[in-house]
């Protein structure tokens, strides 16, 4: 079974990716962190050199690889469901589940983290939060196109784990 944790940066995808991967016994891959082992460069580095349209067109690449992996927990990149039908892949190849969070939840986690994302940086300073909504809302359609949504708040990983089996049982 495969399992796609998506959703915006902050909704804390690598962290209930990695427990969700223990509970069923899996491995756990990060999709940023393959991007960067993969063509040995940071995001924040890519982006400042090649930009946006290039990292989506590599990070296609790296998502339709991994989608061939059997069993495996992905906790993918912020925008990853928004580009090249990967939302359309990742729901041939797997069960989708988006971690959905408030712009001020987010933003007080990405604050919080070490991890260095281009585009926030790009929208901090005015309106910031105005900003983030927006931004988030645009991305909605894209990430409501998960089979599976959980509050990302305080996400219970046992109540997950029954949700996507209950999910898998009807549709097997
Ligand atoms: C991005 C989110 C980042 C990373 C890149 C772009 C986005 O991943 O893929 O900086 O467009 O939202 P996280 O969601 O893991 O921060």
């Amino acid at each position: 079974m495969k399992i796609y944790l998506i959703g915006y940066m902050g909704s804390g995808k690598s962290t209930l990716g990695q427990d969700l991967a223990s509970v069923f016994g899996v491995s756990w891959l990060d999709l940023d962190d393959e991007f960067e082992l993969r063509y040995k460069v940071s995001i924040s580095a890519f982006f400042e050199k090649y930009g946006e349209t290039a990292f989506r067109e590599l990070e296609h690449k790296v998502l339709a690889d991994i989608s061939q992996i059997p069993d495996l927990v992905v906790s993918t990149g912020g925008g990853l469901p928004c580009f090249h039908d990967n939302m359309k892949l990742m729901n041939q190849t797997g069960i989708t589940v988006y971690l959905q969070a408030l712009p001020e939840l987010l933003i007080s986690r990405i604050e919080l983290s070490a991890r260095k994302r281009p585009l926030f940086q790009q929208m901090k300073g005015e309106n910031f939060l105005q900003k983030i909504s927006v931004h988030l809302e645009s991305r909605e359609p894209f990430y409501s196109q998960a089979k599976i949504i959980i509050d990302a708040k305080k996400p219970d990983v046992e109540d997950l784990k029954k949700k996507i089996l209950d999910y898998t049982s009807i549709i097997s």
